[in-house]
């Protein structure tokens, strides 16, 4: 087995176009074949957690149809197709030997993909945290980030013969401070200390991973990490307004970014820490693990947010989930990325809206203002190239409708429609104009 692209041709590596799904909101068959409970599953069955009382138990039963979905992906155009693998799928529980069924189906989407000529880009966590774990500390407990590297060691043993791009965690912010801060996602904690302790863990946990996976190497990989990032800007004239959108971009971006990148926390974030009486746990040659080289930061970007004194303010166009479209922002945050990391690689992992999609008797849906904001999307990091940040790919959120975690099945993000009865799957228009964005990049 060989990479697709194991003999590039010569010049810079190709742009890559992809879409982007993660197991939780997409597979269902959660019983199936010897997986057991992550946290979502529990956490979906607390009344009143989920909006809609859902949960993913089916979803997209994308675990069954799986190759019906690989040929939608293929249709599209797309080079890479970044997914996400269950850990209580492969390792249930948390802990001990692969389950051989669970790794089997990732093992069956690889080659599947690759026959189709898709690039796989894996994700090993995309927030479905096995139930033990949670139960033994979680994230807060430092065991985790070992447990997360053992775990990791064996998708990279079954599937680095053909997986070239390893991402760890997906949006560690979104983990620690939805999950243990706030307490509207899974495990639904409200425990601010324990989210910070939260956030050092996973970044620990991201660096023994790769520190792993590349000892276990043995051709070239690129292992990486998906950050949620976005503008934060304040109301102008204000000071208190300017005083919060340091303090917010300080911990929702540079807290990691700085961790990542330079191998230590910015002294401003840890002065607000330790004014609110919280210290980081961070032990002797953490800083090292997690501030090892990056060959890729992944990108998620949704939108910019504007502070005043009081909190955030949002005007303008918004998205169906009220999300501000501020494509300008990625353009900016692309250009501050190139600047204040220099010398990384940037892929955009994730970027496209929800918004109230209206099919007609076939299914389909016209919806114009997603296809009008994955063209900004797209004009942005263009605008961005052209002014020098070494963006590598874009990859649109999401392939399908989904679960969307807090909010059940209600924001639809695909850009393919999924009739959650019949399971029936439709091209949307900004899968069509999608498509010809990518045919026209490539032409
Ligand atoms: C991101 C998540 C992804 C999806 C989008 C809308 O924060 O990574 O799973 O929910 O938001």
């Amino acid at each position: 087995m060989s990479f697709r692209n194991d003999s590039p041709p010569a010049g810079p590596a190709p742009f890559r176009w992809g879409v982007a799904t993660s197991a939780f909101q997409i597979e269902g068959a959660t019983g199936a074949d010897g997986r057991t409970a992550s946290i979502w599953d529990t956490f979906t069955r607390r009344p009143g957690a989920i909006g809609d009382g859902s949960t993913a138990d089916t979803a997209c039963d994308h675990y069954r149809r799986m190759p019906q979905d690989v040929a939608l992906i293929a249709g599209l155009g797309v080079d890479t197709y970044r997914f996400s693998v269950s850990w209580p799928r492969v390792q249930p529980g948390g802990r001990g030997p692969v389950n051989p069924a669970g790794i089997g189906f990732y093992d069956r989407l690889v080659d599947e993909l690759l026959a189709h000529g898709v690039d796989p880009w894996v994700t090993l966590y995309h927030w479905d945290l096995p139930q033990e774990l949670e139960d033994a500390g979680g994230w807060p407990h430092r065991d985790t980030a070992y447990r997360f590297a053992d775990y990791a060691e064996l998708v990279f043993a079954a599937l680095s013969d053909r997986v070239e791009v390893w991402t760890t965690i997906n949006e560690p912010w979104c983990v620690a401070t939805y999950g243990y801060a706030d307490g509207i996602h899974a495990p639904g904690r409200q425990d601010f200390p324990a989210a910070m302790a939260a956030a050092h863990h996973l970044l620990l946990g991201h660096g023994l991973a790769v520190s792993a996976m590349r000892a276990a190497a043995t051709r070239p990989h690129r292992f990486g990490i998906t950050l949620n990032l976005g503008n934060v800007l304040a109301v102008p004239d204000d000071e208190a307004a300017a005083e919060a959108a340091r303090c917010a971009d300080g911990l929702n971006n540079r807290l990691y970014l700085d961790a990542l990148v330079h191998g230590r926390y910015p002294a401003d974030v840890l002065a607000d820490l330790a004014e609110r009486g919280v210290a980081l746990p961070i032990a002797d040659g953490d800083m090292a693990v997690v501030g090892q080289p990056l060959d890729v930061l992944g990108v998620n970007y949704y939108f910019d947010a504007t502070l005043n004194a009081a909190g955030e303010v949002r005007t303008g166009p918004l998205t169906g989930l009220g999300w501000p479209v501020t494509p300008s922002g990625l353009t900016e945050l692309l250009l501050r990325l190139s600047r204040d990391y220099p010398g990384l690689p940037l892929v955009i992992t994730e970027n496209g809206a929800a918004f109230t999609d209206e099919p007609d008797a076939d299914g389909y849906v016209e919806d114009t203002g997603r296809a009008a904001f994955l063209q900004a999307h797209v004009d942005a990091v263009d605008a961005a190239l052209a002014q020098g940040a070494d963006v590598r790919g874009y990859f649109v959120w999401s392939l399908l409708d989904n679960f969307e975690w807090g909010h059940g099945y209600g924001p639809r993000f695909g850009i393919v429609r999924v009739d959650y009865t019949t399971q029936q799957r439709t091209l949307k228009a900004s899968a069509h104009r999608y498509r010809e964005i990518i045919a026209g990049r490539r032409s």
